[in-house]
């Protein structure tokens, strides 16, 4: 089984290119992620004219959903380290006659000047990088004063999933979280980005919540490496992967992944580039530190689904859309 974890890291070495393109394509498939992309789009929504930027584009899937919508004076760019992922997206978006532009590109080394983006974002990429922080700096380099930015990050220590043996759980989400160079960047994010300008924030609790096939492709390749190297017992972790097999026949299976979508702008001076000079808002108990606390996103804070259904879930993204557009910040 592919660890699509190292595979993302350094997705040229991997010998299977395929499967990553694969994993991508199901993961855009998720209703949790859909909504997360929807909820992106609400609190960050392109404009005719924008410049946008997708760090970390993968094989385009967000960028071709943008394509359109910005007009002819606008531009939709995706830069990502992986010449295969890049290539796979060109190809995807000459097949569809979208107009975006894709370049490999390292999220630490931006090839682009000063001030270049209206609106830059990024999804599930910072957790690959050794040092966020220098990807941040370059992001709000690129982004002009006053530009909008939208990201979602995992934070691979909040992974859950309703498993039998809580000690073994636990040993066995350590791997995981371990073999991820930033695995809290999704709990850092807002702080990271307040410190370098970051305005009018809002953070949004997001669970990708994934059926067991889904759950077994994200980490399954990682615990098998944890076995080889002795991290991890085989004998019960095929005894776990049963157990979970079981629930999942039952229609008990639960698991997802938490992470946090952060918006906001850039300060007109921002702080990370020396300037600093405009103030934050005057805060209260729910807008503390800047940053509006939004409701949890997707459903799955309520009874978790017996199966699978889109229509569910679609329905409750809406409302939690449609409140967030029409700027109804809940308690955090
Ligand atoms: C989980 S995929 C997400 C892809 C895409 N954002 C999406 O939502 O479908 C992670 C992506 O980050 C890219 N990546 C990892 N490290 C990177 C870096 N330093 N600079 C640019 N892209 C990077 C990988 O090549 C991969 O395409």
């Amino acid at each position: 089984m592919t660890d699509i974890h190292r595979g993302f890291r350094d997705a040229d070495q991997a010998a299977e290119s395929e499967a990553l393109f694969a994993f991508l394509d199901s993961a855009d498939r998720l209703e949790s992620i859909a909504i997360c992309r929807r909820q992106m789009l609400a609190l960050c929504p392109p404009r005719p004219g924008d410049r946008i930027l997708d760090i970390g584009c993968g094989i385009g899937h967000t960028t071709l959903a943008l394509a359109g919508r910005v007009g002819d004076a606008g531009a939709i760019v995706g830069i990502d380290k992986s010449r295969s992922l890049v290539a796979e997206a060109q190809r995807r978006a000459v097949a569809l006659s979208a107009s975006v532009t894709y370049r490999i590109g390292d999220a630490s080394r931006l090839d682009f000047p000063d001030d270049h983006f209206d609106m830059c974002r990024t999804e599930r990429v910072l957790m690959y990088v050794e040092t966020p922080e220098r990807a941040l700096d370059e992001m709000v380099r690129v982004l002009r004063p006053g530009g909008r930015f939208a990201l979602f990050e995992f934070d691979y220590d909040c992974i859950v999933v309703d498993a039998g043996n809580t000690a073994l759980t636990r040993h066995i989400l350590r791997q995981v979280a371990n073999s991820i160079p930033s695995p809290w960047i999704g709990r850092r994010l807002p702080r990271l980005l307040r410190e370098r300008g970051g305005r009018d924030m809002t953070v949004v609790p997001h669970m990708v919540a994934t059926p067991l096939a889904m759950f077994r492709r994200v980490i399954g390749g990682t615990v098998g490496a944890a076995v080889e190297n002795g991290a991890l017992e085989a004998g019960g972790l095929d005894e776990w992967w049963r157990d979970l097999a079981r629930s999942d026949t039952d229609g008990r299976f639960f698991a997802g992944f938490f992470g946090f979508i952060v918006s906001g702008r850039l300060a007109v001076e921002e702080a990370g580039r020396g300037g600093g000079k405009e103030e934050q808002g005057v805060g209260d108990a729910e807008r503390g530190q800047g940053m509006t606390l939004a409701r949890p996103s997707a459903a799955f804070c309520r009874e978790p689904p017996r199966r699978w259904g889109k229509d569910r879930h679609a329905a409750l993204s809406h409302a939690s859309i449609r409140s967030l557009a029409a700027g109804e910040p809940t308690r955090g």
